[in-house]
């Protein structure tokens, strides 16, 4: 069974974004759902193994914390016998276990994983059900419309195959594969396939504001909204959209909240291993649209180490 959400609006996953300090921090500000970057299923298999032989568990490689929870972890690629083992040493850490069939990136489509699934109706069929068998937690799906124009409607069916084979919760972006993130999300999609579904639908693309939340909510008839880019750099968004569902109004926050919520942000990274340059993509995410900002981004660029970068940030939130 799912776990209960305490918001309705989900953070996305997103590799070198959500890593455990944003999702960490997106929870606090009220996200009811946070997600891991996608993991390949093999690399999940191999570090255990070695992890193993230092008597240490999966948590030193996907690293996350106890206050995230309910906290889902996103699986890709398609050996099922990887599939299954990968599913199963996973499983004692997290509450859900996602799998991704929407990612665009050819290193990704080129292994037969990602959104290139979504035309192998028979191979999907065998991955929801081994996935399904392998764990007893909720295994919930993340999908694309299609993989071209022509194609945009291969969603159907394999939603109707996801919810046979016992997927508890489907996670929607309608756009195509070959659309990567040009054009606008086909929001009518999600209210189509909310109303062919008998589970959950996260209806997720283009929401950057709480309005926007609440429009793909009243458009689609969506049980749960998912948002990527819009809370990279803010996570207030999550506190605004609930509030604005339940009040119809909402708090702003000026670049000093954002910066000040940076430096939330930088401190909780010192209890992970996040790549330094993870922490610079995301100190530029969080001077997005504010005045001046791609001068300070142009510095971030420099930074070789946290205390250079630290130094800029600081700067940017005394002149901002
Ligand atoms: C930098 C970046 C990394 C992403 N990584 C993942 C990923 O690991 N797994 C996944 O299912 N989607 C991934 N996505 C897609 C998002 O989860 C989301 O579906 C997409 O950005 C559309 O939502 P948005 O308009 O709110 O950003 C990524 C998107 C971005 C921008």
């Amino acid at each position: 069974m799912l776990p209960t959400f305490s918001s309705k609006a989900f953070l996305a996953p997103m590799a070198g974004v959500s890593d455990p300090a944003l999702r960490l921090q997106c929870k606090k500000m009220g996200a009811g759902l946070v997600v891991t970057e996608f993991t390949n299923i093999h690399s999940i298999i191999a570090k255990e193994k070695q992890l193993k032989e230092h008597m240490k568990t999966i948590q030193e490689f996907i690293e996350f914390s106890d206050q995230e929870r309910p906290l889902s972890i996103q699986l890709f690629g398609s050996d099922l016998f990887a599939l299954e083992k990968a599913a199963k040493i996973v499983e004692p850490y997290f509450d859900i276990i996602d799998y991704n069939m929407g990612c665009p990136a050819p290193h990704i489509t080129q292994q037969m994983a990602g959104g290139a699934l979504l035309q192998q109706t028979n191979l999907t069929e065998q991955i929801f059900e081994t996935l399904v068998n392998a764990v007893k937690k909720p295994v919930t799906l993340k999908i694309r419309s299609g993989v071209t124009d022509a194609s945009r409607f291969l969603f159907r069916d394999i939603a109707e195959i996801a919810e046979d084979q016992g997927i508890q919760m489907i996670t929607f972006h309608p756009r195509t594969v070959n659309q990567g993130y040009s054009g606008n999300a086909d929001w009518k999609l999600i209210k189509e396939l909310k109303e062919i579904s008998g589970i959950p639908i996260v209806g997720n693309g283009d929401i950057t504001t709480p309005e926007d939340a609440k429009k793909m909510i009243d458009e689609t008839n969506c049980d749960y909204v998912m948002i990527g880019r819009g809370a990279m750099g803010n996570p207030f968004l999550f506190e605004q959209i609930n509030d604005y569902l339940k009040t119809n109004s909402y708090q702003e926050y000026s670049f000093k909240d954002r910066l000040d919520s940076f430096f939330d942000y930088l401190h909780l990274t010192s209890k992970y291993k996040i790549k330094f340059a993870n922490l610079k993509g995301q100190a530029m995410r969080f001077t997005k649209g504010m005045k001046g900002g791609s001068k300070v981004r142009a510095k971030i660029t420099f930074t070789t180490n946290i205390e250079e970068l630290e130094k800029i940030m600081k700067n940017a939130y005394l002149t901002s």
